[in-house]
């Protein structure tokens, strides 16, 4: 394995210098592992005698200096919103003496992060350092790191120090490693016998390893998927105390949220990502109020399932490495994977192991920051009931946002946050677009208050939206449920445009909503109503006496019944479900009653969003990304994730 690779060797006190070197010059960093108390932690070094390469585990692994736990984003003022100053990463910096199995989380971060749609900070903060790791010296108890084959790496680091006695043996990794010993170190070549001995080091370390997995990781996937519903879930979880330090110290733990401060002076402030946890009540929580982990078994269960199955399925490794931390800080004690997927290895195995993910991957954006909104202005507000108001905006470059019906965009006001709204206006090639809003929350109540000339930020647009081409030659049936006829207009009024309509057939809308002062749009359906083969038809859950309403009163699901299902042709009719997350599992059903294969019915569904870019983790419905995959979906496709409808 380490035959290909240059390999020197240091004697002891000349390691010390070379760490005293790089000390001293000040164009870098140098963070290492010192002692803290009885523990150990990453931080900047003073001096060589401080570093402690005997370490077993550190609290928290060295993913803090590639995604900190506060990370300002950009900043930006107040007076001038679009002043958006994007942060410079700091000075670059070494990191000595960084476990193999960190190294190895920190390869698995770059899938996530620089794969598709790159973090810029990330991808800045990783070019910018230089990483010299060390082979384990004393294995921590609660480590399992030997049976996850993560005790040794070949790859991800510029140098790689192995302590061989009287010498250390350095593997050069990279031509950054390479030109760092040629300027700071006193090396020899090293000699075959120095060779065999980094094995026999690494040997006679992944024998000491007391904790064991037992079942290979390729496998964890399998018990996995089998065991969704065992009772272990139940029973475990009942210590949670749902604190997510599991998270918080997992090398490969990296989602986050992001919130916006405003300076004392009131005139500036910064974007800031925070590290989140998926075990956090709020971390599902949408502005309606609804939660979609609600119950600590499924925000427990949920952990597990992202590093055994969802992550593995995705990227092809397992997003454990082993390292044995989150069984430190659990108090209960009941985090640690080793522990768990031991306890399982008793039971069933599938070989259905992509049951909860799909692959539905919408076109990345490449170009430029995933993070920095661009300009826009509020060109028209238009108040449509009394919660929802009509906003036209116009990106600042002029030009068309481009977007498909069914897609969203972040909408951005510094000092407040983001939020992803749908686009409601049909494509067009206008540099203008329509969104509709109701009042809930921080950014909402902000966009309220704001006025035509104002500035806002929009980033997107996000999501795959509809595959428009697969609805032609189809009868359309749309279900739409309070403000889901926001995106489902976009659609709408694209197959109603006279350019659009021969491609479509005969068009049925159903639209319900709580009350008649809720139903928005009902001069364009009234407009609707009157194009050829087009038959809308809505409903009202409860009228007051002294409304003035002539339409029905009743569920969504009551018009159903107003279908004339002998002229209906089910088996050329797709169905297109948009409403609040209640409404979907009974409208299924009547489609599905009427004869409409579940392939055939679209659903477009709601999750909290942060990033919209697949990387917050915050939208996740079992091993898919709802801003990245979804947010519409096929029912068939989906309707055996378990957390898609429950
Ligand atoms: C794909 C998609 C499309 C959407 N389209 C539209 C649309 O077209 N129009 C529309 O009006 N809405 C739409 N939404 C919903 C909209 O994004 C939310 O209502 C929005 O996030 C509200 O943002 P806010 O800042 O106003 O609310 P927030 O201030 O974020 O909060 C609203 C509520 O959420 C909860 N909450 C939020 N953050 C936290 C937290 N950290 N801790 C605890 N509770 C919290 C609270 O209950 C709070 O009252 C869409 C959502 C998605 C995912
Ligand atoms: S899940 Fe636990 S053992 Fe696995 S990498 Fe994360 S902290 Fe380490
Ligand atoms: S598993 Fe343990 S560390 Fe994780 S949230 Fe529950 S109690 Fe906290
Ligand atoms: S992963 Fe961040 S919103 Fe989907």
């Amino acid at each position: 394995m380490t035959k290909s690779k240059v390999i020197k060797t240091i004697v002891k006190k000349d390691l010390d210098s070379f760490a005293n070197n790089l000390i001293k010059d000040e164009t870098h960093e140098v963070i290492g592992v010192k002692a803290k108390g009885e523990k150990f932690v990453f931080a900047p070094l003073e001096n060589a005698d401080e570093l402690r390469l005997d370490y077993d585990v550190t609290i928290l692994p060295p993913k803090k200096y590639f995604l900190p736990q506060y990370e300002k984003m950009m900043g930006f003022n107040l007076d001038k919103p679009f002043d958006v100053k994007e942060s410079d990463v700091e000075k670059p910096r070494i990191i000595i003496g960084v476990h193999p199995y960190d190294i190895i989380a920190l390869q698995q971060t770059d899938k996530l992060y620089l794969d598709s749609q790159k973090d810029d900070f990330y991808e800045k903060r990783r070019d910018n350092t230089i990483i010299i790791g060390v082979d384990i010296q004393n294995v921590s108890d609660r480590s399992f790191a030997a049976s996850m084959k993560t005790n040794v790496t070949d790859s991800g680091f510029d140098l790689m120090l192995t302590n061989l006695g009287k010498d250390y043996a350095i593997t050069v990794g990279s031509e950054k490693g390479k030109k760092l010993l040629e300027k700071y170190a006193k090396t020899k070549n090293a000699a075959k016998s120095d060779i065999k001995k980094i094995q026999d080091v690494r040997e006679d370390i992944a024998s000491q390893y007391k904790k064991k997995v037992t079942i290979d990781k390729e496998k964890w996937s399998s018990v996995l998927v089998a065991n969704y519903n065992h009772g272990i879930w139940d029973a475990r979880s009942d210590r949670c105390m749902g604190c997510g330090s599991c998270t918080m110290v997992c090398p490969t733990c990296f989602c986050y949220d992001v919130e916006d401060e405003v300076s004392l002076n009131l005139k500036d402030g910064t974007r800031t990502r925070t590290w989140d946890s998926c075990l956090l009540r709020d971390f599902t929580k949408i502005g309606s109020g609804e939660v979609f982990r609600d119950d600590i078994k499924e925000r427990y269960r949920h952990r597990f399932y992202r590093k055994g199955n969802y992550l593995p399925e995705r990227y092809g490794f397992v997003a454990c490495v082993g390292c044995g931390r989150c069984g430190v800080a659990c108090l209960p004690d009941i985090a640690d994977p080793c522990d768990v997927l031991n306890d399982l290895s008793h039971f069933e195995k599938s070989d259905d192991t992509d049951r909860f993910f799909i692959k539905q991957e919408t076109k990345a954006i490449e170009e430029g920051t995933i993070h920095v909104p661009k300009a826009a202005t509020i060109r028209r507000m238009e108040k449509l009931t009394e919660n929802e108001t009509l906003f036209e905006i116009e990106l600042d470059d002029s030009k068309p946002l481009g977007h498909k019906p069914g897609q969203f965009v972040e909408i951005s006001i510094f000092g407040i946050g983001e939020a992803p709204i749908s686009v409601s206006s049909a494509p067009s090639e206008s540099s203008s677009f329509e969104i509709v809003v109701r009042k809930v929350g921080n950014v909402t109540s902000k966009l309220f208050t704001m006025e035509p000339g104002d500035k806002l930020g929009i980033r997107g647009p996000f999501g795959n939206g509809f595959d428009v081409k697969t609805l032609e030659k189809k009868h359309l049936l749309f279900v739409t449920g309070g403000i889901g006829m926001v995106p489902t207009r976009s659609l709408i009024n694209h197959v109603l445009d006279k350019k659009n309509r021969g491609k479509f057939e005969d068009v049925t809308i159903l639209y319900g909503c709580k009350g008649p002062c809720e139903i928005l749009f009902m001069d364009e359906i009234k407009k609707w109503e009157k194009i050829d083969n087009v038959n809308c038809i809505l409903t009202v859950d409860t009228c007051k006496e002294e409304e003035n309403w002539g339409g029905d009163v009743g569920l969504i699901t009551t018009l159903f019944t107003k279908i004339d299902l002998d002229k209906f042709d089910s088996k050329n009719t797709i169905a297109i479900v948009v409403g609040p997350p209640i409404m979907y599992k009974f409208v299924i059903k009547s489609l599905e009653t009427m004869g409409i294969s579940e392939e055939n019915i679209l659903v477009s569904l709601e999750r909290r969003m942060k990033c919209g870019v697949g990387k917050c983790g915050h939208c996740q419905i079992n091993g898919v990304y709802v801003c990245k995959e979804g947010p519409v979906f096929n029912y068939g496709q989906i309707k055996n994730l378990p957390e898609a409808f429950e």
